[in-house]
């Protein structure tokens, strides 16, 4: 997954292109690039962080322009060089690109039958080489012809030596905006990028061709003008800032009782807003990385309440050979709504006419745009690449849709309760720090639990992994002895999630085994235990225990990613959500 954007108008481009790529940063950092447009094409690219490319920038003498695309990169075709650094430009087609070209082999091979060169290993090189290769006067034609040739993901902002005043662009599967300002347009990945200059958004649909220029804008689609609203979006560029916090991540946690809290008084008195489940014999739920351990958390939430629930990661879900029963609901979280393999596990569903609710944070993303119903977890912008806020938001909507199907008063009353005790977790910020110490300098760390404390023991390990660089791994309690536990040594670090009553006594056993074996136990747990390292939870309904029990270990995971100094908002090799396979 990449970030893109495009400027036409009155301003400098470079300063509205640098200031969107540093917002656009979550989405991939190992390389950047813009192209300046006036009489000419200028192009300056970089490896590694937008800082780079900032350097660059202000060593270098910039052209005169009103027009520009600029990009930052999570590598997927070429390694992350200088000259795979977008933009990319072939004959008098400048373009930049998100997404993915799966047939970009066999049309690069037709075209160097036509006698054109290429200086790159990416797939982006060959839109640009097809585009030029269909161009004669007319822009969107080409772009039209090019399209039709694709197989993959795209959204591209495109330039041409050609249209002096204008700036074309195009998508399809990744996501792609179009920001409408006074008398200058912008298209970006996200929102976000542009909240500085215009809060107006269109939302643009598979394979329209939009045509910018400093007046006014154009879509089009085979030909035909596509007419499309203009939307007002939300967000402040203060949803982007970091308030003071030294990162997104610790700011993103410590908001987290006050969206709790937003979301009880939405649907507290209001829980007919919510979709009745009962009403369901099956439901499926689908999801990549934290937000399908959050779907798991719902699994054994629904579980409790006699619903038949099968889970999935979204990459296995979508090749499934998956037969649907009458009366099944497929269920996507997605914090971003645009993760490409849970679309495609979506469209599946749809395909097969079953009826999809998604759980998603972002408005008008497609998962949000394509299911039968949706709920919006309103967490606000989520930019640290590691997922908090969105994941307790997530498990909190499913332990409401829980909760409306079996109602006990005891779930109301201490949901009321909620937002203060998530506040008590978050405020023992020095004991987190403490365990830190002692942990960071370790090489593997393991975590187990039962039912939904080894879902969440999934998530803690995960988080672990993602900014630390730890190896984690977490195990079903009672699995470990099956084969694991021969990698437990003297010294090695076992994080025991022990919230579940029912399975509590089993958890302890099982953490004896390995303390036995010399590891050295860390309990996280609503029981206080004679453990040396332990992290004592409050007490709160059990389908409200797992939000609380995440906190602490996403607190935990911050402070060892602090003491070891990584870059915990943008950890090496990942991406806020992944728009490709
Ligand atoms: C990964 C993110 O790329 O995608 C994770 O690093 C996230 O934090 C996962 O959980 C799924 O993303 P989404 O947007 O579909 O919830």
């Amino acid at each position: 997954m990449c970030g893109i954007i495009g400027y036409i108008g009155k301003r400098k481009p470079e300063e509205v292109l640098l200031n969107g790529l540093k917002k656009l940063e979550y989405r991939g950092y190992d390389s950047a690039g813009m192209a300046l447009f006036n009489k000419d094409i200028q192009m300056i690219k970089s490896v590694g962080k937008i800082s780079n490319l900032e350097d660059k920038l202000n060593k270098t003498d910039l052209i005169d322009s009103n027009i520009g695309i600029a990009h930052t990169r999570w590598a997927t075709h070429g390694k992350p060089t200088e000259v795979n650094a977008h933009p990319h430009r072939i004959g008098k087609i400048t373009l930049v690109h998100n997404g993915i070209i799966e047939n970009a082999s066999e049309l690069k091979k037709e075209l160097e039958k036509e006698g054109v060169k290429f200086n790159t290993t990416t797939d982006t090189e060959v839109v640009a080489a097809l585009i030029n290769y269909y161009y004669e006067k007319n822009m969107v034609d080409a772009i039209e012809k090019a399209i039709s040739r694709i197989k993959g993901s795209y959204a591209l902002a495109i330039i041409c030596d050609d249209d002096k005043d204008k700036l074309y662009a195009v998508r399809c599967e990744s996501p792609l905006i179009l920001g409408v300002g006074d008398k200058e347009f912008f298209v970006t990945s996200d929102i976000g990028a542009i909240l500085d200059y215009t809060k107006k958004y269109v939302l643009l649909g598979e394979n329209e061709i939009v045509t910018l220029t400093r007046k006014d804008f154009k879509i089009e689609k085979n030909h035909k003008k596509v007419k499309r609203k203009v939307n007002i979006s939300n967000l402040t560029s203060e949803d982007t800032s970091l308030n003071g916090y030294d990162h997104y991540m610790m700011k993103e946690i410590q908001e987290e009782p006050i969206l709790v809290n937003n979301i009880i008084k939405k649907y507290l008195d209001n829980l007919e807003l919510l979709p009745d489940l009962s009403k369901y014999k099956h439901i499926h739920i689908v999801g990549c990385g934290s937000a399908y351990y959050a779907g798991l958390v719902g699994k054994y939430l629904l579980e409790e309440d006699g619903i038949k629930v099968e889970m999935d990661v979204a990459s296995e879900y979508r090749y499934r050979n998956i037969v649907y029963e009458d009366n099944t609901l497929v269920i996507l979280i997605s914090q971003s709504g645009e993760t490409a393999d849970t679309i495609a596990a979506m469209r599946k569903a749809n395909s097969n006419n079953v009826d999809t609710l998604a759980i998603v944070n972002v408005l008008g993303s497609t998962i949000q745009r394509e299911c039968t119903y949706s709920i919006l977890t309103e967490a606000g912008k989520e930019i640290a690449v590691a997922t908090t806020k969105a994941f307790v938001q997530q498990v909190l909507i499913l332990s409401l849709l829980s909760y409306k199907i079996n109602k006990d008063t005891k779930y109301l009353k201490d949901l009321k309760k909620l937002p203060k005790k998530l506040k008590v977790i978050l405020d023992q910020t020095g004991y987190y720090k403490k365990l830190a110490d002692s942990i960071y300098k370790k090489k593997d760390i393991f975590f187990i639990g039962r039912r939904v404390d080894y879902a969440i023991s999934m998530e803690g390990s995960l988080k672990l992994k993602e900014i630390s660089y730890i190896h984690s791994e977490a195990y079903q309690a009672g699995e470990l002895k099956h084969g694991t536990i021969s990698l437990i040594n003297p010294g090695t670090v076992v994080f025991a999630v022990v919230t579940d009553k029912e399975t509590r006594d089993k958890t302890i056993s099982n953490l004896e085994e390995v303390i036995s074996r010399g590891a050295i136990p860390i309990y996280v747990g609503t029981v206080d235990v004679s453990y040396d390292n332990k992290v004592i939870i409050p007490e709160i309904h059990p389908k409200l225990q797992p939000i609380l029990t995440v906190a602490s270990l996403q607190m935990i995971a911050y402070y060892v990613a602090l003491k070891k100094g990584c870059d915990i908002d943008k950890p090496k090799n990942l991406a806020k959500s992944v728009t490709v396979e």
